[in-house]
């Protein structure tokens, strides 16, 4: 049975939990074919009340914040795989009782927390971040290999041999590739740093592997793990965040006004683009809404504005079959990725709730936010 949207609150991000299940079943399909640990970023995706299920396919998850890694502890029930671009001191105790793996963006903070991990009596695999230098992302705010960028290490600041207790090594340069991406990555990260997979266990290859979008190649991503995996002897980790969630939902939203504004016929909606989707205007990108185009001249065609005050908090334009009234429903697509991860409560609007939609066709409303929320973090 379709979502009904009539019974669902607006606005609210509605997770489909087929959908979701479809995409770890093909996920945990990798893991086994490949021998790979698939493990979700909650950076990405940390809808906890979704974690029991996430567990029963994926190999746990990566922190990039002790609150990340507290929340993976206490709703998924496995250590976390963690790293944060820099560790707080009087957090680092904390952290290391909630993880497996703590990986060190530089040689400073390996220094610093070395002998604190070593004299943790929880074993916990240390590794280093590296940056090798070469990634194919288009949009800088999402490349972590632009010059000056801070994200890793180098290859000149590590000498021949790996600092001693390091394990592993971790590499994070893509954002929404393929398979083909990161076989032309490897060339990079293997004559770099080749000689130092030898000395590790484990590679944790990062996120951006897009294994649920439609077309992407599996049967080469495998036959790639499978090559790292026998050349090295080492453990291969993928960190994947939008990838577990990847069209697994949408923010069900509504008309408050239609408005004309110098000859741009404007939908003011009950959310926004600014605090509810921000990665459209940082991206950017242009969000699919259900039963719209892109601007086809001759049809109802309407720029979609959000509820903050913030001038460019609008997406332009989308083309209707029937002009819209107020009080319709517009349904965003894709929206459980990147979104509830990130919103804000900004100018004082409200946070869309969240629900599910249960594989027996029944919705489960989650949570629904008040002025509690927004008074609380300001
Ligand atoms: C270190 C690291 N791992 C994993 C991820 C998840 O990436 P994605 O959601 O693109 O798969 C990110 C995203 O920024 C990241 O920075």
């Amino acid at each position: 049975m379709p979502i009904d949207f009539s019974i669902i609150p607006s606005p609210c991000f509605v997770l489909d939990e087929k959908l979701l299940r479809k995409n770890l079943e093909l996920l945990n399909k990798v893991q086994i074919d490949s021998g790979a640990e698939i493990i979700l970023a909650l950076k990405g995706f940390s809808m906890y009340r979704m974690f029991p299920m996430v567990k029963k396919y994926l190999s746990g998850a990566t922190a990039s914040s002790l609150n990340e890694a507290r929340l993976i502890v206490e709703e998924m029930g496995c250590l976390a795989h963690t790293y944060c671009p820099a560790y707080k001191p009087e957090e680092f105790q904390e952290i290391l009782g909630y993880s497996s793996h703590i990986t060190f963006n530089s040689l400073n903070q390996y220094k610093l927390y070395k002998e604190e991990v070593e004299a943790s009596e929880k074993k916990v695999s240390m590794g280093l971040r590296i940056n090798p230098q070469y990634a194919e992302v288009s949009t800088d705010m999402y490349n972590p290999c632009v010059i000056g960028s801070r994200l890793g290490i180098t290859r000149e600041l590590i000498g021949d041999k790996l600092p001693e207790g390091i394990e592993g090594l971790h590499s994070h340069t893509m954002c929404e590739n393929d398979s083909y991406v990161l076989e032309r990555t490897l060339v990079h990260i293997e004559e770099k740093f080749g000689d130092l997979l030898h000395q590790v266990k484990w590679l944790n290859l990062g996120g951006g592997h897009l294994m649920t979008r439609e077309g992407y190649d599996h049967a080469h991503l495998v036959s790639i793990i499978k090559r790292l995996k026998s050349t090295y002897n080492i453990e291969i980790i993928l960190e994947p965040g939008s990838a577990i969630a990847w069209q697994t939902g949408y923010l069900r939203s509504k008309v408050l006004d239609i408005v004309d504004a110098q000859g741009v016929d404007v939908a003011i909606l009950d959310i926004s683009f600014a605090a509810h989707m921000p990665d459209t205007l940082e991206m950017p990108y242009k969000p699919k809404v259900w039963g719209a185009t892109d601007a086809i001249p001759g049809k109802p065609t309407y720029r979609l504005g959000g509820m903050t005050c913030l001038a460019g908090d609008y997406m332009a334009d989308y083309s209707f079959e029937k002009p819209l009234n107020i009080g319709d429903t517009l349904i965003f697509d894709d929206m459980i990725h990147y979104t509830m991860v990130k919103t804000t409560t900004f100018n004082g609007v409200g946070l869309p709730s969240m629900g599910i939609w249960h594989e027996d066709d029944t919705f489960e409303l989650v949570k629904s936010f008040g002025y509690e929320v927004f008074k609380e973090k300001i």
